[in-house]
């Protein structure tokens, strides 16, 4: 007779927290709180991430680490970095920009500032590829995460629904902003 050993629940100690935690959603854009709608990216979402910058904080250091690693293997990448900024500059300016995604709100301040991003971005030459493949990694590190920090089934995938949900969003703003720049630019010459 054989015995099936069910893992140990543990208590959502995130959702407890995420509760007492601020979630603001309040954009003045029709189209991004369509693209907020489709996503299903909630206040609640919000509450969620906020309570887990905590876990970021101390980590952060590591993914942005991660991050150069992995996009230093590409000789383009790192052409362009070199000749623009170091990877000094660029590991604290990514370091804030990590640790803003994780305070819980989404204003018009949040959208323009994915437009800056694209705009630089564009500016330097980069190519709108690299964008998600570079967060790709961001992703896998902050999934490994949840897995260390949480141990309750239900909270480990409300946690990376969430933080996927604002990574997308993160990624399609820059995505549209780097095409609208790119036809912007067109459009002068
Ligand atoms: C996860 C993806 C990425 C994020 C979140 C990110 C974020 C940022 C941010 C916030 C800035 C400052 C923008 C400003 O204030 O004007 C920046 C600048 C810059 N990024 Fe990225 N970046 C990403 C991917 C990349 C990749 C793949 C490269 C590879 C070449 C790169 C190269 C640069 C360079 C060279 C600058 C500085 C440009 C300048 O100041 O002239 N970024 N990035």
């Amino acid at each position: 007779m054989g015995y099936f050993v069910k893992a140990k629940q543990e208590k959502a100690i995130w959702l407890q927290k995420a509760k007492d935690m601020e979630g603001l959603l309040n954009v003045s854009s029709e189209d991004v709180k369509l693209q907020v709608h489709i996503i299903e990216l909630d206040e609640s979402d919000l509450k969620l991430i906020h309570a887990f910058k905590d876990t970021i904080e101390p980590q952060v250091e590591d993914i942005v680490d991660s991050f150069y690693v992995t996009i230093l293997q590409v000789p383009e990448l790192k052409e362009i970095i070199n000749k623009h900024s170091t990877v000094e500059k660029l590991r604290k300016t990514l370091i804030s920009h990590m640790l803003s995604l994780f305070n819980g709100v989404i204003d018009d301040q949040f959208v323009e500032l994915r437009k800056k991003v694209a705009k630089t971005h564009y500016r330097i030459g980069l190519q709108p590829r690299w964008y998600p493949s570079g967060f790709q990694s961001v992703q896998n590190f902050l999934q490994k995460l949840v897995f260390e920090h949480s141990k309750n089934g239900e909270e480990q995938q409300m946690l990376i629904s969430a933080i996927g949900k604002k990574l997308n969003l993160e990624q399609q703003l820059v995505l549209e902003a780097y095409e609208a720049e790119n036809v912007r630019v067109r459009e002068n010459q």
